[in-house]
């Protein structure tokens, strides 16, 4: 949420900044700026409300070169999208120029203090208070810019990440974390700061993640490193692993299409080295220390938000099934808030794509100072939550840059089948032969989800027909209950169109009176053990005048009579149908908010990575 880019050294940073926004745009695009200062120190602000393109045009030929400077893309939080809010923020006397992201829940206290001591304000953000906090501590204290920010950051309550320029100081930026990731790439003679690592490595591959606390003087040839209590760190260089095509487009029209393409290949990645077939095994060594703390424990809660959360919701139904054991699944943003009852003997399993949404990084917090066993499912190498659990296992799906998440919730919920079949074999819940067929089947997944993939024209033309309703109902019974949630929730995200996921036999409690002859509903009806009930929740609609749309197994021929639509997928068992049973939803979102003109990549108001709560 709200993407920093930052760069000193020797090239021209103006390029450097807008492909470095361009790229972060996804953690927020309301608005942009950048701050760079000339060969003399003189130190020039660009805002604009939109795009990044809308600051690009704004600043045309800037007409001189700088080799410092920073940029920032927004998301909202404290003042609406404007000019005036967009970031960097100036102080009053124009010493320090700041970008930032995260909240300053104490900043009506501070700016009213300021504001007490002659400080005026341009804008509504918290933003701009803490550059005139750092100002004032700065001129008051008669210290360095760097003493002055350290300063100024043990008054704030809450996260942030930020860059510092101060104009009085111009060879140098201050970079400092706290909560929000920030990355610091090496170059020769130059350094590099970003929200994440997709701005930087096509620069470099040498990389610092900064932890929280930490405070950086970044200059041309040095940086140095310090906690907030002004300790002297040795910098972590870490090398990076990412390939610079798995952030770009790679010929498709949008990265989520991309993105949805890359399923077989992301689960691929994600079973590589972790399912074994002869003989039949799942080794997962990120448990390897947890592992019996996981088979004992009394209960399971997982934890997380958005997609993550459904793809929590089918890890409740496998663990039940395949590990026999009680699972509660929660929303991040409550279970932190709600005194939630945890035991020591509890496990608590947080997932999330980014490793950086600021409520699944609260309730790890909570969770561990309640003494439970934390573990994580992450997409992001060395984000903040595989940092602070115990232990987890990635998901290996590869840079995911489309706001609506994909192939992230499949590499979760192949990661949950392999914890949730490695417990229950340990338990011994799972036979041999169950065992063995299940791992199979999911070896099998990649190759199933490239077969429904060829039916991608399919499912545009169908998207053709319904792209101007207002309402659609998603239906599904146990594994396919929690799809029936994702796929309203890709629905609504990319498209606005208003979708609903409900349990199919629930349709009847209150969905049903919403049906007629202008209501798609789409079911997922392929042959489990609830296939009979879903028939008869499909007559329901029918009975109603619905229209409906279904994803059934190949070869289906009863239901083939019953709906207006049926989408064959090969037949997989229960345990594994979320994994391709949600393929056809995503593509027929994505069709729809193409053919509505929507920005599917970057859909009004949402965010990637969610850092504020
Ligand atoms: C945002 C994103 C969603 C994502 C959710 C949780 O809302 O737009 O796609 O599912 O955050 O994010 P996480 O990174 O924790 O999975």
């Amino acid at each position: 949420m709200c993407g920093i880019v930052g760069y000193i050294g020797t090239k021209d940073v103006l390029p450097i900044l807008l492909a470095g926004l361009k790229r972060l745009e996804y953690r927020g695009y309301d608005s942009s700026g950048v701050a760079m200062l000339d060969s003399s120190g003189k130190a020039y602000v660009y805002k604009k409300k939109g795009k990044v393109a809308a600051l690009e045009e704004f600043i045309g030929d800037a007409g001189f070169v700088s080799h410092i400077g920073m940029g920032h893309t927004r998301w909202a939080t404290h003042g609406e999208p404007n000019d005036v809010n967009a970031h960097p923020h100036t102080s009053m006397k124009g010493k320090f120029i700041v970008i930032h992201n995260g909240i300053i829940e104490n900043y009506s206290r501070l700016k009213k203090k300021l504001k007490d001591r002659g400080y005026k304000f341009k804008s509504e953000t918290d933003t701009e208070v803490l550059a005139n906090l750092i100002e004032y501590i700065y001129l008051k204290g008669d210290v360095t810019a760097e003493v002055a920010v350290r300063l100024a950051l043990t008054k704030v309550i809450n996260t942030y990440k930020l860059v510092v320029i101060c104009t009085e100081e111009t060879d140098q930026l201050i970079a400092a974390r706290k909560g929000s990731p920030l990355v610091v790439g090496i170059g020769k003679g130059e350094y590099f700061i970003a929200s994440d690592a997709t701005p930087i490595v096509e620069h470099t591959d040498s990389v610092i993640y900064l932890n929280d606390d930490d405070i950086a003087v970044i200059k041309r040839n040095e940086i140095s490193l310090k906690t907030i209590h002004n300790d002297s760190l040795i910098p972590d260089i870490k090398k990076l692993n990412l390939d610079i095509g798995e952030i770009e487009k790679g010929g498709f029209d949008h990265f989520m299409l991309k993105e949805i393409f890359e399923q077989p290949k992301a689960i691929q990645d994600t079973l590589r080295g972790r399912i074994c077939l002869d003989p039949p095994e799942i080794v997962l060594g990120g448990l390897y220390d947890v592992i019996d703390k996981v088979i004992n424990a009394k209960r399971l809660i997982i934890v997380s938000c958005g997609t993550s959360w459904h793809a929590g919701l089918v890890g409740e139904y496998l663990f039940e099934e395949l590990a026999r054991v009680s699972v509660e699944v929660e929303y991040a943003s409550e279970f932190r808030y709600r005194n939630p009852i945890i035991n020591s003997d509890d496990v608590v399993i947080t997932i999330s794509q980014s490793g950086e949404t600021a409520d699944t990084l609260a309730a790890i917090k909570l969770a561990k100072e309640k003494g439970a066993t934390v573990l994580g499912i992450c997409n992001v190498v060395g984000a903040s939550i595989p940092r602070e659990t115990h232990a987890g296992v990635y998901t290996h799906a590869g840079p995911e840059i489309g706001v609506a998440s994909t192939k992230a919730f499949t590499a979760q919920v192949a990661v949950l089948v392999m914890m949730a079949l490695l417990v229950g074999k340990r338990k011994g819940n799972i036979d041999e032969a169950t065992y063995t067929k299940l791992i199979v089947e999911l070896n099998n997944i990649p190759q199933k989800i490239q077969e429904i993939l060829t039916f991608n024209e399919q499912y545009r033309t169908i998207a053709a027909m319904y792209k101007d309703a207002t309402n659609f109902l998603y239906l599904g019974r146990g594994f396919l209950f929690p799809v029936a949630l994702e796929g309203a929730l890709k629905l609504k995200e990319i498209s606005y169109i208003h979708a609903e996921g409900y349990p199919a036999a629930e349709m009847k409690h209150g969905p049903i009176a919403l049906i007629d002859n202008k209501m798609p509903v789409v079911v997922l009806a392929t042959k489990d053990k609830s296939y009979e009930k879903v028939v008869s929740n499909i007559q329901e609609v029918k009975a109603r005048q619905g229209i409906v749309i279904a994803v059934v197994s190949k070869g289906d021929t009863i239901i083939a009579e019953l709906a207006d639509h049926v989408l064959e997928i090969p037949d997989v068992e229960d345990v594994l149908a979320p994994l391709t049973t949600v393929v056809p939803l995503q593509l027929l979102s994505y069709h729809i908010a193409v053919m509505r003109g929507c920005n599917v990549d970057q859909p009004r108001n949402l965010a990637k990575s969610v850092t504020v709560e």
